[in-house]
């Protein structure tokens, strides 16, 4: 942050705050500070920094907890003296655990010891951290925590005091970016890793592989003192206005400050200094220290606009994200079928564009296969979207659960359309699998809700669902908005067969209205959250599909299991008589969903067959079935506006939203952070 406009010390707690604030949802078990020391005296110049020790905070618990305890220990009032800094560099983290449990001392930013030399932050997972530690055990390093990325600052000043002691025997003084390149070159695995040091005040090393970084850039307008700071800026931007700079995983934490920004590459490393900036690639492989800068080569290129607005990441009227999110799906199903739906005159030319495809429709017509690839709900939808693409292809369709493709590294071929489904574009998992197709010669399309992110730009082509931020965990508006994509990628892909024309008239006509029909079921609120009080002490909840509605089993079990922290499991009901059966029982509560499709008929006898062994049932059917699909008195049902066969998926999980929402609500729990869980997993 500038200080040559005027700021105040607490100005770069708030900011830092209110960024773990808009990234609690990636990670919400620890977190912590580094800034500069606010209790030094007034201080003449920045170089007063390099004796004083800058502050480190970490807190097991949420960011709240974090901001209490800083706020407990530097007292508020000595915080909001104006600052003499000409610029202030911060950093802060949230931490969802992957290696050692939540506690303070595994919390970042982790340090270089005691004396915090070298703090880092970190956004992924160091696979080669038992080398490292073990070399820097040797050295005589002490390790505080269980954490993989310990061994990161460690390091750094392992390489720092080495090349001290070249520099005192006459060789050059390192720099920070030097130090930095020397770090990378040892680590693997996935990171992106934000840098600071007590030997290089006012500056921040940021750099990647892997796990995404984002560089966003505000200028300040009210210049009152341009002073020497950008004289010497031989930055990004030379017209010497003071900048406040942001890194961050994730543009929700920068889009309040700034629009403007640089999604950074693997192997780049940025370099803050004096509120300017300059970046570096790093080439692989460098040599011996001092070998690396002459091996890495300067980035120039022109910032981004991010294409999303504040109030996205807001709640609005409601109370949670998810119920936002559950509410705006009328909304964000109209944008994502913007411009894509082709309606003109004739019933001919009903069809759909996607302009990102147009270009590979021939190749993906003409594969051998279309493998889909995702995790968790992503998976799902690529699941309930499967039909339809067989169908209207031609060309068979296999699933992937992208971990499980990497467990078996599993055949893909050069003639295969591998598609990467992700609403983050970051998820680990999927990218490893997105690398693995590339390996393997597939074509790779991918859709993704994040426009710059790791999915978008390594897949040679793809679709942006163009949902909107999706804050809550427990993704609902980002499911629909990729079915629905998915449904025209298989009208794209079917192309304008006259044998499928009143098919893709149907579908068409379908999405055109399938925004009303989506605020219609929302009607169906009270009614979820009537049912939800019902099943608020239920240890478990089964939900049976079918067809297009196997996935809405699975994605409604899903939501119920994540976040209202109860049982449930999505059965195939074509599977039922083969084991689920044996659970069946007065007590359990079974959602059977049988919705008017070709599997209808077949639901019905699943329906007798459970009411046959007194099962509890709750039956979900189309608007005026309730009657005849309902056995006995103690069924009941959920009736929802009846759409074409391949969409009912959309109106189907609506329903199941809300009862998982209200279920975590009345349970008392989190709905926005389930325990545990992370809104995109970016480590393995
Ligand atoms: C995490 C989230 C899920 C999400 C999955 C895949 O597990 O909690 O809600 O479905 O990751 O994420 P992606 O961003 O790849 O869709």
């Amino acid at each position: 942050l500038n200080y040559n406009v005027k700021r105040e010390r607490s100005y770069i707690l708030q900011v830092l705050f209110n960024g773990l604030r808009r990234l609690e949802y990636r990670g919400y078990d620890s977190a912590g500070i580094a800034i500069d020391s606010p209790s030094r005296p007034q201080c003449s110049s920045d170089s007063d920094l390099t004796s004083s020790p800058p502050l480190v905070f970490r807190q097991e618990g949420n960011i709240e907890s974090l901001v209490k305890s800083v706020y407990q220990e530097v007292g508020e009032t000595e915080l909001n003296l104006e600052e003499c800094f000409s610029t202030h560099a911060g950093i802060a983290h949230t931490r969802w655990a992957t290696h050692g449990e939540p506690a303070q001392r595994n919390s970042h930013p982790q340090t270089s010891g005691p004396a915090n030399e070298f703090m880092v932050v970190h956004n992924g997972v160091i696979t080669n951290y038992e080398v490292l530690k073990a070399t820097l055990l040797r050295h005589g390093f002490i390790f505080e925590s269980e954490t993989d990325t310990e061994v990161i600052p460690k390091l750094a000043k392992f390489v720092y005091d080495k090349a001290t002691e070249a520099a005192d025997a006459g060789g050059q003084v390192v720099t920070f970016s030097q130090v930095v390149l020397e770090v990378m070159r040892h680590l693997e695995g996935a990171y992106a890793l934000i840098f600071k040091s007590v030997h290089y005040p006012n500056e921040l090393i940021a750099c990647k592989r892997g796990s995404p970084l984002l560089l966003g850039v505000k200028e300040l307008t009210e210049n009152k003192d341009n002073g020497s700071a950008f004289e010497e800026n031989k930055f990004l931007s030379k017209d010497g206005k003071p900048k406040e700079l942001f890194l961050s995983s994730d543009a929700n934490a920068v889009v309040e400050h700034t629009k403007k920004v640089l999604v950074i590459e693997d192997g780049e490393v940025v370099h803050l200094k004096d509120g300017g900036v300059s970046i570096l690639k790093y080439e692989n492989d460098m040599g011996e220290l001092g070998a690396s800068l002459s091996r890495t080569s300067s980035v120039r290129r022109a910032l981004s606009v991010l294409e999303m607005e504040v109030e996205q990441i807001n709640k609005g009227h409601y109370e949670h994200y998810m119920q936002k999110e559950i509410h705006e799906q009328p909304e964000s199903l109209t944008t994502t079928m913007r411009g894509r739906l082709i309606r003109r005159g004739s019933s001919k030319s009903k069809s759909v564009l996607l302009g990102g495809l147009k270009d590979h429709l021939k190749t993906i017509r003409r594969s051998r296969r279309i493998v889909f690839i995702g995790c968790g709900t992503s998976y799902n939808a690529a699941l309930a979207a499967r039909p339809i693409l067989e169908e209207l292809s031609g060309v068979p369709v296999t699933m992937e659960i992208a971990s499980d493709l990497l467990d078996r590294e599993g055949p893909i071929y050069r003639e295969d359309t591998a598609v990467f489904v992700s609403q983050s574009g970051e998820t680990a998992d999927t990218l490893l699998a997105l690398q693995y197709a590339l390996d393997n010669g597939a074509l790779c399309v991918g859709i993704t809700n994040t426009v710059g992110s790791a999915i978008a730009r390594n897949t040679h082509c793809g679709v942006h669902i163009n949902a909107g931020a999706e804050i809550g965990v427990a993704s609902t508006k980002a499911y629909t908005s990729q079915i629905v994509v998915m449904a025209m990628l298989a009208l794209a892909i079917g192309g304008d067969t006259i044998s499928n024309q009143a098919r893709r008239e149907a579908i068409v006509d379908g999405l055109y209205d399938l925004p009303n029909k989506v605020r219609e079921v929302l009607e169906l609120d009270q009614e979820m959250k009537d049912l939800a009080n019902l099943l608020i002490a239920e240890q478990s909840l089964l939900v049976f599909g079918r067809g297009y509605n196997y996935a809405t089993a699975l994605e409604g079990a899903l939501k119920v299991k994540e976040v209202a922290l109860m049982h449930s499991e999505g059965i195939l009901a074509g599977e039922m008589k083969h084991g689920p059966l044996a659970l069946v029982d007065e007590n359990l509560p079974i959602v059977v969903i049988a919705t008017h499709d070709a599997c209808f008929s077949k639901q019905q006898s699943v329906i007798q067959q459970l009411h046959a062994r007194r099962g509890r049932l709750i039956v979900m059917c189309s608007k005026g079935d309730a009657a005849s699909v309902c056995p006995g008195e103690s069924c009941r049902a959920i009736e929802v506006p009846q759409v074409v066969d391949c969409l009912q998926p959309v109106i189907n999980v609506v329903p199941l939203q809300l009862l998982a929402y209200h279920l975590t609500v009345l349970r008392g729990f989190n709905v926005d952070q389930p325990r545990n869980l992370a809104k995109s997993v970016t480590t393995q």
